[in-house]
């Protein structure tokens, strides 16, 4: 029987699956789109395998849950079991003809295998506007006793034979977001987070760049799992060079089981396709994040530049100095002050007052409203600082509840940060945190919560010893849901020690990520970089830290910082009174430069150039229009020629003429050859056609490291 085909479209891109005699489906294409003609069957005579020795008569498809039961000799996407052993083998068979929605855009199918008495459910959407696809699978027991889970993933992506390598993310605190590359191998490459949050050492994402891809052209595939807690990736190549990617929760032991009737529902699985190279795929990223997932919150349009009060005074606080912080910080263009830790009850340092979420009388002894009228009366708004899921052994809260805490009787959770996680999975707890912070938002014109998670997880576990991981994170979202729900025009900030918890499930509930404790530019262009790769940059805390940096001992130029962080979402965490008054003026000058951009970089397209030369880190923004662009180049490394080759901007529309400003000569520092006046002149005065800085490119004055050009193109009206 020849196999039923069903065509998906949308934003570009095209997804072709197709069943044989009645299994689950199988992607037989994901790239770009395929005309409206195309012979599907066709298609999927030519994709076919031929059959090798050794194999199965019937070779197993690598389907949407790839089933042990039909011989798939890989990972398969559903792991698990009843308590007498049964039901570990799958044969699902599809309860209904596959038919997209009328749109085209999506498809939902329904299959059942009645001998393992489960119901396997998956969607799949091809956005229309970004051509994302998303994906979910959901499983249930229908069945007369409970089945456990162990592992189900979202429904599978292949992966094409021909790359060579794929590209994962480690990283840890202050240093988010490292690139790792790995080769293709015969076996399993996974990815387990065991952390309760996204992490920094695990970020659940993975790029499948195609043979001969780079920053701009080329085939590349790349996804993301929405979910903030543990999770497994898998990208696996089969004996016969097939090629598998799953995703999904990792589940603690036990966490899987359902009893008769119950489902289990994976996390949404983000996956885009470019042939545009990286930039094309992060592009479709950014799209969606714009479209799909942020929360619609007119009153931060555009993003206000922040003021962050942690590394000038840590947990020093000071109602007098605090407001003397916040003049300073207006004075530069500040609009959103943000009171980080320290406010609460009896949080003098960090080993104490977690969970009493009310002002600490004896320094606020008039409470949060001075220095929020303080804030206000400069033309700022007001956010603070909180850890909700969070308790020290030292608080009210503990000593009234000591069983509300994450814990096995007769085990002790070990302490991060000298605090305990919360049971969010216990409605009281949730009801009470609910309360807590609802107080504080009623009682104040708070705009903005920074949300932090100082600690990764042990023992997530009920009295009673059940694993709650899950139940943890979903109680999270549920809070950050209520309270979103009675605050609408509140906007939260995801942070967990910097980037440890920044994925697109609670994007969907922040809209702002502190992507990084590091203020430190240097590392900053890296991190920023590569986070780029999933996340749009409007969204990505960026802050001016002090001059030494406090996270890295490195001594850094106003210049480079400012530069740095106003590519981002920019914000000062720095005391103000510090800076000489030619920084002072450098940064009011950096923060007016951003507000003038900060439109550009929240709808513009982004790209990240080709590094070709070590150490010279490219990127350009472009407005949707193509009128205007802002490129940023930063020199991280002495340069290995004494003259740079010129920046080809090739996504620039050749006929077009574009006016250059920015580099100014106060820029250049001393140390650089003073003569060297190559590039400036051009810069300043002629128009320069799209063509020639695509083709042939734009040269830059020498650099010494850790110095950053930003240069800004507009279309000349002459
Ligand atoms: C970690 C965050 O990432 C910092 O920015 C700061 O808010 C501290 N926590 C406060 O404890």
């Amino acid at each position: 029987m020849s196999p039923a085909c069903v065509r998906l479209d949308g934003g570009g891109v095209s997804l072709v699956l197709a069943s044989t005699d009645n299994g689950l489906p199988e992607i037989v294409y994901w790239g770009s789109s395929l005309p409206e003609t195309a012979d599907l069957d066709q298609m999927v005579s030519l994709v076919r395998r031929p059959h090798g020795h050794g194999q199965l008569d019937a070779a197993a498809p690598l389907s949407l849950l790839p089933e042990t039961g039909r011989g798939f000799p890989g990972q398969p996407g559903l792991i698990g079991q009843r308590s007498d052993g049964t039901g570990w083998v799958t044969q699902f068979r599809l309860a209904q003809p596959l038919q997209p929605a009328p749109d085209g855009h999506s498809l939902q199918l329904v299959a059942r295998c009645a001998e393992a008495g489960l119901a396997y459910e998956a969607g799949l959407t091809l956005q229309s506007g970004s051509g994302v696809l998303t994906a979910w699978a959901r499983l249930t027991n229908e069945g007369t006793d409970a089945f456990l889970i162990s592992w189900l993933s979202c429904p599978v992506l292949p992966a094409e034979p021909d790359l060579t390598h794929m590209v994962g993310y480690h990283g840890r605190w202050c240093h988010e977001f490292q690139r790792q590359t790995v080769p293709w191998v015969k076996g399993a490459h996974v990815r387990e987070n065991r952390l309760g949050r996204t992490s920094h050492e695990h970020f659940p994402g993975l790029i499948l760049p195609g043979p001969g891809s780079d920053e701009l052209s080329g085939r590349v595939h790349g996804v993301q799992l929405a979910w903030s807690g543990d999770h497994r990736l898998v990208a696996e190549e089969l004996a016969d060079g097939r090629r598998q990617i799953q995703a999904g929760c990792l589940l603690a032991p036990g966490e899987g089981r359902l009893a008769p009737g119950d489902s289990l529902r994976t996390p949404d699985l983000v996956a885009a396709c470019s042939t545009a190279g990286l930039s094309g795929m992060s592009q479709a990223f950014h799209s969606h994040i714009r479209r799909e997932i942020l929360p619609d919150l007119p009153a931060f349009q555009p993003r206000p530049v922040h003021y962050n009060c942690w590394e000038a005074i840590y947990f020093d606080h000071d109602v007098t100095q605090l407001c003397d912080l916040a003049s300073a910080a207006a004075d530069l263009g500040a609009e959103l002050f943000v009171l980080d830790d320290g406010w609460f009850k009896g949080r003098v340092d960090d080993t104490r007052g977690l969970g009493d979420w009310t002002v600490d009388r004896q320094i606020y002894q008039d409470g949060l409203a001075p220095l929020i009228a303080h804030v206000q009366a400069q033309g700022m708004r007001f956010g603070l600082w909180v850890e909700p899921e969070m308790v020290s052994a030292d608080s009210d809260l503990y000593r009234a509840h000591p069983d509300w805490r994450l814990d096995l009787p007769g085990l002790t959770q070990v302490t991060g940060r000298s605090q305990f996680i919360l049971d969010l999975s216990r409605p009281e707890v949730g009801d009470h945190l609910y309360r807590a912070l609802h107080a504080l938002l009623e009682a104040h014109p708070i705009s903005y919560l920074k949300w932090d998670m100082n600690r990764t997880a042990n023992l997530s576990a009920t009295p009673a010893g059940r694993a709650v991981g899950r139940h943890q994170v979903e109680g999270v979202y549920r809070l950050m849901d209520r309270l979103r729900e009675t605050h609408p025009d509140l906007l939260i900030e995801t942070c967990a020690s910097g980037g440890g918890r920044l994925d697109l499930e609670i994007l969907k509930r922040t809209g702002r990520a502190w992507l990084s404790d590091s203020n430190d530019a240097h590392e900053r262009v890296r991190i920023q970089r590569e986070a780029s790769c999933f996340f749009p940059p409007e969204i990505l805390g960026a802050h001016v830290g002090p001059a030494r940096c406090h996270t890295s001992g490195r001594r850094l130029s106003l210049s480079f910082r400012a530069g740095v962080a106003s590519t981002r979402h920019m914000g000062l965490e720095l005391d103000p009174r510090d800076l000489s008054d030619s920084d002072r003026a450098r940064l009011r000058t950096a923060i007016s430069d951003h507000k003038s951009r900060r439109s550009l970089l929240a709808t513009g397209r982004h790209y990240r150039l080709p590094e070709t030369e070590p150490g010279r880190v490219s990127e350009l923004f472009l407005s949707p229009d193509a009128t205007r662009f802002l490129l940023s180049v930063a020199q991280l490394s002495m340069p290995p020629s004494s003259a740079s080759a010129p920046l080809r901007l090739p996504m620039l529309p050749a006929d077009q003429m574009y006016s250059l400003t920015g580099l100014s000569d106060a820029d250049v520092p001393r140390a650089v050859n003073r003569d060297d006046r190559t590039a400036l002149p051009v810069l300043a005065e002629t128009p320069i056609s799209g063509a020639l800085l695509g083709q042939v490119g734009l040269s830059l004055p020498n650099a010494l490291p850790d110095q950053i050009w930003l240069i800004e193109g507009r279309l000349s009206s002459g």
